[in-house]
Order: C-alpha cells, then sequence, then structure tokens
C-alpha cells in the first residue's frame, strides 16, 4: 500500500527545538542543516534533564511520539526517522504542540544505536511497523534484525521495555525466534493489547490506524530486560 502525502511544514514554523540532524562521517554538512546530534543521547544531552529516555525508531508521521509525549510528561521521547521529510512533519508536530520532552532526529538509527546510545541508559525502545523488506534477498534491511537487537538490549536498562508491533506475520515470527535465540535476557514475549480507538487518531501509529482500518490483523509484543 503507497504512503500518502506530506505537508512539508511552514518555514515560518520554528523547529530548532524539535529537530535534530545526524549525518554520517562521510556526509558533508549543507548549509540550514538542523543542529547535529550530540555525541551521546541522553535525557540530560538532549532535554537538559534525568527522566527516563524512550527512543522510536522509524517514527513515520509522528503519531505516537506527540501523543504518548503528552500522556506521559515524565519521560522524555526522541524519535528516529531515515527519511528527512518525514522526520521534519514530525518534528513539526511535535513544535506546533508545544512538546519540551520530545524530539527527533534525521537519521539513520542503526549507527546511532551502535556508537551515541549508552549502554543500560534506556526506559524503552519501540519499533512500529517497520518497513517488511518481503524479498528475501533484502530482509537483511529490515530495521530490526540481528545487530539491533543486541543494541537495543544493549541500549536498555534492566526492566526496560522493547515494544515490537507489525502487521506482517512472518516478520513478527521470525523476530520472535531470533530473541529467544540470541537475546534471552530479553525473557519471553508479553502479548499486548488492541485499545479501542474513541477518535480518528486514536491508534499507536498511523500505520497502526491504516491496518486496522483495512481489517489487516496487527501483532503486537512487548518485552522486559531482565
Ligand atoms: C512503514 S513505516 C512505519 C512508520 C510508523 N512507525 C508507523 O507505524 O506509522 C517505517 C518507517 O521507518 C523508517 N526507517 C526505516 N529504516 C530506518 C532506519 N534505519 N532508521 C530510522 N528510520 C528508519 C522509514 O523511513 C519509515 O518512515
Amino acid at each position: 500500500m503507497p504512503r500518502s502525502p506530506i505537508r512539508a511544514p511552514k518555514p515560518s514554523l520554528d523547529l530548532s527545538g524539535h529537530l535534530l540532524i545526524f549525518r554520517s562521517p562521510i556526509e558533508s554538512p549543507q548549509a540550514g542543516d538542523p543542529d547535529p546530534v550530540p555525541e551521546t543521547l541522553t535525557s540530560e544531552s538532549l532535554f537538559q534533564n534525568q527522566l527516563p529516555l524512550e527512543i522510536e525508531v522509524g517514527s513515520g508521521k509522528g503519531l505516537f511520539l506527540t501523543s504518548e509525549s503528552a500522556r506521559n510528561p515524565d519521560h522524555n521521547y526522541l524519535g528516529i526517522e531515515i527519511i528527512h521529510k518525514y522526520a521534519k512533519h514530525s518534528a513539526a508536530r511535535l513544535a506546533r504542540a508545544g512538546r519540551t520532552n520530545a524530539k527527533m532526529v534525521s537519521g539513520n538509527a542503526e549507527p546511532l544505536f551502535s556508537n551515541h546510545v549508552p549502554a543500560g541508559s534506556l526506559e524503552a525502545v519501540h519499533v512500529y511497523f517497520p518497513d517488511p523488506w518481503w524479498k528475501k534477498r533484502h530482509r537483511k534491511r529490515r530495521v530490526v534484525n540481528q545487530r539491533s537487537i543486541q543494541n537495543f538490549l544493549t541500549a536498555l536498562r534492566p526492566g526496560g521495555r522493547f515494544h515490537f508491533w507489525t502487521d506482517v506475520l512472518d516478520y513478527f515470527e521470525s523476530t520472535i525466534e531470533l530473541i529467544a535465540e540470541i537475546a534471552p535476557e530479553f525473557g519471553v514475549p508479553i502479548p499486548e493489547e488492541k485499545q479501542l480507538s474513541t477518535h480518528d487518531l486514536d491508534y499507536r501509529t498511523h500505520f497502526e490506524r491504516r491496518s486496522r482500518k483495512n481489517q489487516i490483523p496487527v501483532y503486537r509484543v512487548r518485552y522486559e530486560k531482565k
């Protein structure tokens, strides 16, 4: 199913408090780039406080970050989105809503987790509806893979959560098998319930909304690091 187009935020909207950029060392900075991410991603470096930090990988249009940061003002939220226009769109939602506990990074989550998130520091990692990469030869591009599972496990504090939801049964089952094999510290998967939706944006993410409206089953699970 193709993604619906998104509008660029108004140029007058100030995104400086809600959008950071992460470029690989070989990419040169461009004029007008947002501020770069700090060397170490923590609540202290991002929000100048000590609140628990939750990271969402692949935020898309930013529905989860916008609603969750309002629901839980005692936590900080960082979304990482590799497609710049989506990162900007999500940052604009946060800016318009005046959130002080949520920001977006435009960039690739994989090297950020490998090199910039301190071990044992995170309260939660969220991955919702990652791109399925259907073809077998493309599976290695999946955002939830052997390396990222190890990275998430390392980054989480004991008791920290990893939420993984998808509408792709094969992705769901193979991830559960992989976690059991390589990350036993995650323990057993805990099913997460579908919540009643009370209004048109009352879904965890846009992709959850799209799947539910099209009667597509969604597989939801959470792990808690031992
Ligand atoms: C299918 S969309 C789902 C978006 C959102 N989570 C939702 O459920 O509505 C997956 C998103 O992950 C982003 N993505 C893919 N690889 C990524 C990576 N390595 N780092 C950050 N974001 C990534 C894609 O650009 C895309 O916006």
